[in-house]
């Protein structure tokens, strides 16, 4: 069984606002996707990153897309081989080779897909644009949902067929597998395994990774 990591990192980190691409800023003393990357290759055959222009060079690297799914996407198009494909943001760099491994061996039989996920801790309302809240939503069955999320290749890679509207407003892979039917569970994480996006998460990462 191949199982092929998966490293969008095609991102330029608009909020973060740095002087490169999000996932090569220097966090805890190396570029930011390492550690990401660190975590992954111990558990998959080989890693492919989906990267900006510049940064897409070299074995294993695939130019990023105009979103987050398609750049996914361009990665998975250069694993023809996977059986498995494990996705991981390269903006998760808490993310632990224990939690990919328990998400992979959730991808039992009749299960197409396995995302790491926590219970919501806060309470979450349903608000409409001018601030008015409408409704308060029942915590006990929310999760708020990471990376990594493993899947089996030949659903992914069918889920992965639309267009650039339907690519870009699908904000994780789960959607897009569940949009064709495939049977997705959520592996409990732990609330460190936060993505950077801004300034302050950058800061957070740093002091949990440098010790
Ligand atoms: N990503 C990607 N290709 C894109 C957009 C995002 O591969 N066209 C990746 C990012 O590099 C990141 C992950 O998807 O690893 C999650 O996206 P996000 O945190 O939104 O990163 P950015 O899009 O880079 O940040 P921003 O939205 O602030 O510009
Ligand atoms: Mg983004």
């Amino acid at each position: 069984m191949a199982v092929v990591g998966i490293v969008p990192a095609g991102g330029s980190g608009e909020r973060l606002g740095a002087d490169r691409p999000k996932a090569f800023v220097v966090c805890a003393g190396r570029p930011l996707i390492e550690w990401s990357l660190e975590a992954l290759s111990g558990v998959c055959d080989r890693v492919v990153v989906a990267a900006p222009d510049g940064y897409a060079e070299g074995p294993d690297r695939v130019r990023g897309g105009d979103s987050r799914s398609a750049s996914v996407r361009n990665a998975v198009e250069a694993a023809p081989e996977a059986d498995v494909f494990v996705v991981h943001d390269a903006a998760r760099p808490m993310v632990t080779r224990d939690l990919v491994e328990r998400c992979i061996e959730a991808l039992v039989p009749g299960v197409d897909g396995a995302i790491a996920a926590i219970p919501m801790t806060d309470t979450v309302k349903e608000v409409a644009s001018d601030g008015r809240v409408l409704k308060t939503l029942d915590r006990s069955t929310l999760w708020a949902i990471q990376t990594p999320q493993v899947f089996k290749a030949d659903i992914l890679r069918q889920a992965l067929e639309r267009d650039a509207a339907a690519l870009a407003a699908a904000t994780d892979d789960a959607w897009l597998v569940d949009d064709v039917g495939g049977v997705i569970t959520v592996v409990e994480s732990f609330p460190e395994n936060i993505k950077v996006t801004r300034e302050s998460d950058l800061r957070v990462a740093e002091a949990f990774l440098a010790h």
